[in-house]
């Protein structure tokens, strides 16, 4: 199919057909006309470059500066943009979010996909989560949900979360992936067991970004009248039905076509333009109110674990849409920034350590990769208008002229919405003894076993065998039995077919 144009293929024709009435002269940043694009301005025909050449000095500077830091994690990614629509009233009644207020309600967002580990220029048809993000713009500000294409995580305390990413990142000397440190860290926090298991199932290599499910996974609040406060958890169901690639095809992919999901992507909005099929999601949410969370078996606010659907069944409540493709990448997706502490009125966090840890994380990241006022570039900037006492800084864009920059003031504020307190969690106890409480223990077992003995069929489970078997016979012999027995403890038969596999793949252990 290599002579095939596809829509992306295509990009700059229909750029230049849309355009070729309307394409003026060239210019510099300041909007002047060029005088020359094809040579310096030289002393003579062979000789040096003169400094007035300041059309290639500035054509140099900015080539320069071209590149920012690349997100520290799920670097690699594609982006499009769509909207909200909510569907069933269920949800308007445990929440004030303007998203769900009716059925119909439109909201337009932005969503953007990832791999993990990978940095900038990495293949997409890598075992890795696939991050599923999405940012609401909501008349009350941005609401953003940033997640993956997995209901759980690896860990349940965010000091753990730069360790874990060192170890599936490259090794400080070689540059190399490592396996010694991939697997070691499941040995050392065996919480990371159930996570893995996911990961290296069939869902760990999804076809393209279409055909995957996307999962909040953390617990948050919904926030209704009389700040009444419901848990919930948000999942995010693919219409394109799931698909994943055979681990063989996904490496001769990694090949062939590095951006395949990014491709996919792009091509499938654009065919959507003429057949009107635009890839979607139908959205659900599971809840739990304050009462039932006191009396689980699990803790519901562990993000190792999942709500089972027996007890807390899926509800949709909405869908989503992505018809429409950034019309530049980097100004587009590049620059997009997400973050969990996005809270518009009627959602809030949970007691969730993790979700804690990313609420910091988030903005604080961006203030590095984006600049201090990365939230007036246009793709994050919200459509409320920004009312505050913040000020200046680096590239600011909008700086709301002449209101008062201190509160309080005798200027007319602005002040605080005296409604915003209703709209926000309720009081909440607490009465605790401020330490260090480790929660590596903390029941790492019993869903694993229930993946492994009620989701995966026989064939799903020799395939996952094989697949933890092949990346865990490149790491040394005593990480591997070290890891076996973390298998073992999320079941005999599971551990014990991991150690023959190791073994016929002619690993002495
Ligand atoms: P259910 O049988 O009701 O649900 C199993 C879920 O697993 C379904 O949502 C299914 O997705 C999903 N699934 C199937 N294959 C895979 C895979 N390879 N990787 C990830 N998810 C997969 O079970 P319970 O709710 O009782 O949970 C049992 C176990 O199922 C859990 O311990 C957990 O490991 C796993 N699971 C549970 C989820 C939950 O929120 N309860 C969500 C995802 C996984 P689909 O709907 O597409 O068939
Ligand atoms: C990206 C930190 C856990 C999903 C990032 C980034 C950081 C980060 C610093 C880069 C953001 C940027 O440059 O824009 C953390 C920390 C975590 C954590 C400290 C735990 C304490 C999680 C979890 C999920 C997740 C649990 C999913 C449920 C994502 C996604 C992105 C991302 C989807 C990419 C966002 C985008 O598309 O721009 N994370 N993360 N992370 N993280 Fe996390």
């Amino acid at each position: 199919h290599h002579d095939e144009r596809d829509a992306a293929a295509e990009q700059l024709t229909n750029w230049y057909n849309q355009m070729k009435d309307k394409i003026g002269y060239s210019t510099n940043n300041a909007g002047i006309q060029l005088i020359n694009k094809d040579a310096s301005l030289t002393a003579g025909k062979y000789g040096p470059i003169v400094l007035r050449d300041f059309e290639l000095i500035q054509q140099l500077q900015s080539f320069d500066r071209e590149r920012i830091p690349e997100r520290v994690v799920h670097a690699k990614g594609a982006g499009a943009f769509g909207y909200f629509e909510c569907t069933s009233q269920t949800i308007s009644k445990l929440t004030v979010s303007k998203v769900f207020e009716k059925v119909g309600k439109r909201t337009d967002i932005a969503v953007r996909f990832s791999q993990v580990a990978g940095s900038l220029g990495s293949a997409d048809t890598v075992r890795d989560p696939r991050g599923f993000s999405i940012k609401f713009y909501t008349e009350e500000g941005n609401w953003d949900l940033v997640g993956n294409n997995t209901p759980i995580f690896f860990m349940r305390d965010p000091i753990h979360f730069p360790m874990f990413i060192h170890s599936q990142k490259k090794n400080p000397v070689t540059n190399l992936r490592d396996w010694d440190m991939f697997w070691d860290f499941l040995v050392k926090r065996p919480e990371a067991v159930h996570q893995f298991m996911i990961l290296f199932s069939d869902r760990g290599l999804p076809d393209g970004h279409r055909h995957q499910h996307g999962y909040g996974s953390h617990t948050f609040s919904l926030i209704g009248e009389n700040r009444k406060l419901t848990w919930v958890k948000f999942i995010y169901k693919t219409d394109q039905g799931i698909r994943n690639l055979d681990p063989k095809e996904a490496d001769i992919l990694a090949g062939q076509d590095p951006d395949y999901a990014l491709r996919d992507l792009y091509d499938a909005i654009e065919q959507g333009k003429t057949t009107g099929k635009y890839p979607s999601w139908t959205f659900y949410i599971q809840t739990m109110t304050p009462e039932q969370a006191k009396t689980q078996t699990f803790n519901p606010f562990d993000i190792t674990k999942v709500w089972p659907h027996d007890k807390f069944p899926l509800q949709p409540v909405g869908k989503f849409v992505l018809n429409r493709n950034p019309s530049n990448y980097f100004a587009d997706i590049e620059q997009l920034a997400f973050s969990p502490s996005n809270f518009t009125p009627g959602f809030g966090p949970s007691p969730d350590r993790l979700l804690q840890g990313r609420l910091f994380s988030y903005p604080d990241t961006h203030l590095y990769r984006l600049g201090a006022n990365y939230q007036q570039l246009p793709v994050n900037r919200p459509t409320t208008t920004v009312s505050n006492f913040q000020r200046d800084g680096e590239s600011v864009l909008y700086n709301q002229n002449g209101a008062p920059n201190y509160h309080p003031n005798s200027f007319g504020g602005p002040d605080v919405n005296p409604l915003a307190k209703s709209w926000t969690n309720p009081p909440e106890d607490v009465n605790a003894q401020v330490d260090y409480y480790d929660l590596v223990d903390d029941d790492n077992y019993t869903q694993p076993k229930q993946f492994w003995n009620k989701v995966l069929d026989a064939s799903a489970k020799n395939r996952l065998v094989e697949n933890i078997a092949g990346a865990l016979s490149k790491a040394r012999t005593d990480i591997q039995k070290a890891t076996v027995e973390v298998f073992k403890n999320v079941d005999e038969t599971l551990g014990q077919r991991l150690g023959q596999k190791l073994s016929t793949l002619q690993v002495h252990l």
